[in-house]
C-alpha cells in the first residue's frame, strides 16, 4: 500500500529507505540521478509534517565505518535538491542518530550515515539482521520503502525493518514496479531487448526469462565477445567468460528454434589496450570475425550501431540494460550513443522505452541525453534485472504480504 495508508503523519517519525548509492570521485558526486529520483517521496513526507529519517547505503563497505564510503557528501546534495536543510547523523543507530532524530521538528529531514557500516545490515543470519532492524525501528514510528535499487536485497533496512513498523511503498518503488510490469505482462510488440555490459553471467536469468517473450534480442558490450567466441570467432584480448561458452551456444540455438532474432555486432571498435589515460585511445574498426590477436573490443562498430538502430526503429516496447562499449571514453561511446538515440525515437513514435541499470542510466545522462526523451529510466540495476527475471523481490514481497 502507498504512503496514504499510514494515515496522518504530522509529528510522526518516518524512516525512509532510499537508494542513494551514487558514483563518487573522491567526495564529488559524478551522477546524482538516484538522489534526484529520491527527492519527491522525501519532500512528500516532509510536506505532510513527518519527521523524516532517511537511511541508505553507499557502495559495499565491509560492515564497519569506512570514511571512503561516507554518505556525508550525499547529505549536502540532497539538501540542495530538496531546498531545505538535511541533518546528517555520523552513525546509523548510535548516539548521533538518536540525538539527530530527537532534534527533528515536524517536516525536518535527517540522513543517517551509511547503513552498511553496520554488519547487521547485510548479515545472512536472520537473528543478527533482526537485532539490527530492531535498533533501526526504534528510531521511527513508520517505514517507507522507496529504494527501488535495493528491493532485491534481503537486508535489514529493506526487509526486516518492514516487519517491525507500519510500512508503505514509496512513490518511486510504485512507479518502477508499474513500468516493469508493463514489460513482463503483455508488452506491446515488437518487443526488443538490448543487453550490454561486461558479463554474460550477470544476464543469464534475464536472457532465460526474456528469450521467449522478446521478438528481438540485441547484444553488445563486453559480454558480446563470449557470444562471438561461441560462434567460432577469435576475440583477441577481449573480455571472455570461458565458462559461459556453452550457455551462449545454447541461447543462440534456442533463439533460432523459437524464432527470436538475436543480433550480434558484425563489426567492433578495438584498441590494443584498455583506455587508461596513459595514452590517447587508438580506436580501429574491424569485422567482428577478424579481431586481431593483440586487440580488445571496446565498442560495437558503426555498421552494427546502424543495424541495432534499424532493429529498434519499429519497436513498440524496448528494455535496455548495459552499455554497448566503454562509453566513459569518447572514442568508445558511439555504440551506446546510437542505442540511446534509437530509444528516444521509440519514445517519439509513441512506444515505451525503458533504460534499466545504473550503468546505462548514467550513460544516457553522461552522453547528454534529456531524461524526458525516455519512457522510463530505472534507478535499479540488479533490481530491475531480477524483476524481469520474474524473481520475487524480498523488499516488495514484504510490503505486499497480507
Ligand atoms: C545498485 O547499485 O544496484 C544498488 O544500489 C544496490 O547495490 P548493491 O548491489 O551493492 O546491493
Amino acid at each position: 500500500a502507498g504512503i496514504d495508508s499510514l494515515g496522518d503523519l504530522r509529528g510522526k517519525r518516518v524512516l525512509v529507505r532510499s537508494d542513494l548509492n551514487v558514483p563518487l570521485d573522491g567526495t564529488t558526486i559524478t551522477d546524482d540521478g538516484r538522489i534526484r529520483a529520491s527527492v519527491p517521496t522525501i519532500r512528500q513526507l516532509s510536506d505532510a509534517g513527518a519527521r523524516v529519517v532517511v537511511t541508505a547505503h553507499l557502495g559495499r563497505p565491509k560492515g564497519a565505518p569506512d570514511p571512503a564510503y561516507s554518505l556525508e557528501p550525499v547529505a549536502g546534495r540532497l539538501s540542495e535538491l530538496l531546498g531545505r536543510p538535511v541533518a546528517f547523523a555520523t552513525d546509523t543507530v548510535g548516539a548521533s542518530a538518536s540525538e539527530t532524530v530527537t532534534g527533528l521538528e515536524d517536516g525536518d529531514v535527517a540522513l543517517l550515515e551509511n547503513v552498511r557500516f553496520n554488519d547487521g545490515e547485510t548479515s545472512k543470519d536472520d537473528d543478527v539482521r533482526g537485532a539490527f532492524a530492531d535498533q533501526l525501528a526504534q528510531l521511527a514510528d513508520a517505514f517507507v520503502s522507496d529504494g527501488f535499487g535495493v528491493v532485491h536485497r534481503k537486508q535489514a533496512s529493506v526487509y526486516d525493518v518492514a516487519l517491525r513498523l507500519p510500512s508503505a511503498m514509496g512513490g518511486l518503488v510504485a512507479a518502477e514496479v508499474d513500468v516493469l510490469r508493463r514489460l513482463t505482462e503483455e508488452p506491446e510488440r515488437p518487443y526488443v531487448v538490448v543487453l550490454g555490459g561486461s558479463k554474460v553471467s550477470d544476464k543469464l536469468g534475464v536472457i532465460d526469462n526474456l528469450i521467449d517473450k522478446a521478438d528481438k534480442l540485441l547484444i553488445g558490450g563486453g559480454m558480446v565477445f563470449t557470444f562471438l567466441k561461441a560462434q567460432g570467432h577469435e576475440v583477441g584480448k577481449s573480455l571472455l567468460e570461458a565458462d559461459q561458452l556453452d550457455t551462449c551456444t545454447r541461447y543462440l540455438e534456442e533463439a533460432a528454434d523459437r524464432g527470436v532474432e538475436i543480433l550480434l555486432p558484425t563489426d567492433v571498435v578495438v584498441d590494443t589496450a584498455f583506455p587508461s589515460g596513459d595514452r590517447e585511445p587508438q580506436p580501429t574498426v574491424v569485422p567482428a570475425s577478424e579481431i586481431p590477436a593483440d586487440a580488445l573490443g571496446l565498442d560495437i562498430g558503426p555498421e552494427s550501431a546502424a543495424a541495432f538502430a534499424a532493429a529498434l526503429a519499429d519497436a513498440r516496447t524496448v528494455f535496455w540494460n548495459g552499455p554497448m562499449g566503454v562509453f566513459e571514453t569518447d572514442a568508445f561511446a558511439s555504440g551506446t550513443r546510437a542505442v540511446a538515440q534509437a530509444l528516444t525515437e521509440v519514445t517519439t513514435s509513441g512506444g515505451l522505452s525503458v533504460v534499466g541499470g545504473g550503468d546505462s542510466a548514467a550513460a544516457v545522462r553522461q552522453l547528454g541525453f534529456d531524461e524526458a526523451a525516455f519512457g522510463h529510466i530505472s534507478t535499479g540495476g540488479g533490481a530491475s534485472l531480477e524483476f524481469l527475471e520474474g524473481k520475487e523481490l524480498p523488499g516488495i514481497a514484504v510490503l505486499e504480504r497480507g
